[in-house]
This record gives structure tokens, sequence and C-alpha cells, in this order.
């Protein structure tokens, strides 16, 4: 399914409409070795027929922290809008934040031209992110149960909600495209129950579907037992090669809202793909374990993984959010 540069490019117009970059308006490009090119050469081509003045940056953040770097850190907290292809986020820094709370929106693209042309995003996605974020925000309990085993409950209210609509239009506003999902972080040691990871169910980092059922055992916060056949020794064996008891910890929960987003592209973009199909597509519930260091928590550990789960049914405050994977109005 390859897309033609031209469609490329008249993605990029689209999202930079979106997401309001106007002609005076400062932007930058943040790269590094490795990234899509095609990408790169796109973007740059919407930005120059908008008129934009466009500075493009490669900082060295392999041994030292972006924040050392005193000229990159200055001239990126006076930029308006920030284009990121490293994945500042990803590196678990404090620089993030350093950069958008002085209003600069940032947006982070690293899956392929295709991903980016089949899911560009929408108005009609944010306003369903943010529509479900309304509930997320008031909710004290987030409850989730599958026919595969699922039960697992979790208290809410003391981290912030994470909406991800696939562009950036707000100040200090950062995103991904794309995307389109909603997260929070269970409280601290509040989730107990059961996690079954059926069949069909996608593994981060591993970029693999789960081939056979993995039960996690889980209580006050911590996965505590995990148990299966081969995929379960697969998943214990990389969280215990982390040698550090936070990687056990529930992280992140929410689901996925976004319709064109596909359960299957894992396998025919042939792992190409970072995976937000999988984050994102409606209906999934995302489980995931190790930090919350992104909500402002202290729970520091460099074992991550995001888990999208099929067929399960969300409720906050036992209100239904989802119904056995479909996406409830
Ligand atoms: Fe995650």
């Amino acid at each position: 399914m390859a897309v033609s540069q031209a469609e490329l490019v008249d993605a990029w117009r689209k999202v930079l409409a979106l997401c309001k970059v106007k002609p005076e308006e400062s932007v930058a490009i943040l790269t590094r070795p490795g990234i899509q090119l095609r990408n790169l050469e796109a973007a740059h081509q919407a930005f120059e027929e908008l008129g934009c003045q466009v500075y493009q940056l490669e900082p060295q953040i392999r041994n030292k922290p972006l924040r050392e770097n005193k000229p990159a850190m200055a001239a990126l907290q006076q930029t308006d809008f920030i284009l990121d292809f490293i994945g500042l986020h990803l590196l678990r820094t404090y620089e993030l934040g350093m950069i958008t709370e002085k209003g600069a929106r940032m947006l982070y693209v690293t899956e392929p031209p295709e991903a980016l042309v089949r899911l560009l995003p929408t108005q009609a996605d944010k306003k369903a992110v943010c529509d479900a974020g309304v509930f997320m925000k008031a909710a004290k309990s987030m409850r989730i149960e599958s026919d595969a085993g699922t039960d697992l409950t979790v208290a809410l209210g003391d981290f912030p909600v994470l909406l991800e609509w696939g562009y950036t239009d707000e100040p200090g506003h950062w995103d991904h495209w794309p995307a389109g999902f909603l997260a929070t972080w269970p409280n601290e040691r509040s989730a107990n129950g059961v996690v079954v990871l059926d069949a069909g169910d996608i593994i981060f980092p591993f970029k693999d579907y789960v081939r056979s059922p993995i039960r996690l055992d889980i209580r006050e916060g911590y996965i505590r037992e995990i148990s299966g056949g081969f995929d379960a020794d697969m998943l214990r064996a990389f969280i215990e090669e982390h040698n550090d008891p936070e990687a056990y910890a529930v992280s992140h929960l929410g689901w996925g809202l976004n319709p064109r987003a596909r359960w299957s592209a894992l396998q025919w973009l042939l792992r190409q793909t970072n995976g937000n199909d999988g984050r994102s597509f409606a209906g999934n519930f995302l489980f995931s374990t190790g930090p919350n260091t992104d909500a402002g928590g202290a729970r520091d550990t460099l074992c991550h993984m995001d888990i999208p789960m099929r067929n399960c049914s969300v409720y906050l405050d036992g209100r239904a959010m989802t119904h056995k994977g479909k996406v409830l109005a």
C-alpha cells in the first residue's frame, strides 16, 4: 500500500493546518540519523509552502542529556512549533516539559508514510478523545474485564490524563501523529486482580502478537506472577532481565478510539511500524507496565511495555466505556 510523495505532502499540509501552523511562527525540526527521509522531505515542502521560518536540529543525545546542550534548549524554548522525529518523550527526560511549558506545540512523528496518510487525524478524532477524557478525568476507579479471564480494578485520581488525538493545536500540547487514544496511571499500589493476555493481543516492544494466553496476577500495583506457556516465559524473561522490581508495576491504562487504526497492521506493515495502529485501534484496552515518571510519579524504570488487548470491557466508576472490544458512544 505504497503512497506517492504527492499524497504524503498533501497529508503534511493537512496536519500542519490542523496544528494551526502560521507563516509567522518559528518552526524546529528535530532529527537523528535513520529517520524516514520521505517524511522529512515532505514536511520541509509543506512548511516551505506555508512560508514558515524553519530550522533543523540534530542534537547529539546519546551520551549527554539534551538539557545540558544550552544553545539547543534555548532555541527550542523560543520556538512555536516543534516537529520531533527523535522521540524526546522516549528519552524519559525533563526536556519535554521544559520545552512545552513555554508554550511550544510539539508533534512526534515516527511512523512510515503509509501509516501517516491512512491515519491522517481529524477534528472528529480530537472530539472523541476529549469527550472520553471528560469521563476519565472525573473517574475514581477503572475496572477491566474479558471473557479470557481479565478482571482488574484500579483506583484513579492521583495522576493526570493523557489525551492523544494525532495533532497539536493548543499551546504546550504534545501529540503523536498518528494516535487516537487516552490513558491515565493508577494510583500507586491500587491495581489488583488478574490480566489474561489472549491470542492476538500485542506486546511492545516485541512488536508481536501473543499466540497463547499469559496470566498476570496483580496485587497492590505490581505483577506478582506470570504464568502460561512459551509466550509467558518470554514476557517473564524480558522483565526479569531488567533486574528491577519497578519493572513489574502497572503503568498507564486506557483505550483506543481511532476507527481507521488497524489491529492487523503490525502483520502487513512487516514490523516497519512503530506500532501506533496497535496502540490506537478503536476498542482496544491498552495495558502497560513499568514507569510512571512521565505522569509525575516517582517510579523510574527502563522496562516499559505497551500491551494493546482485544475483546475487553472497560468501566469507569461502573460505567461502561467499551464493551468486549467495542467503543460505546
Ligand atoms: Fe507506553
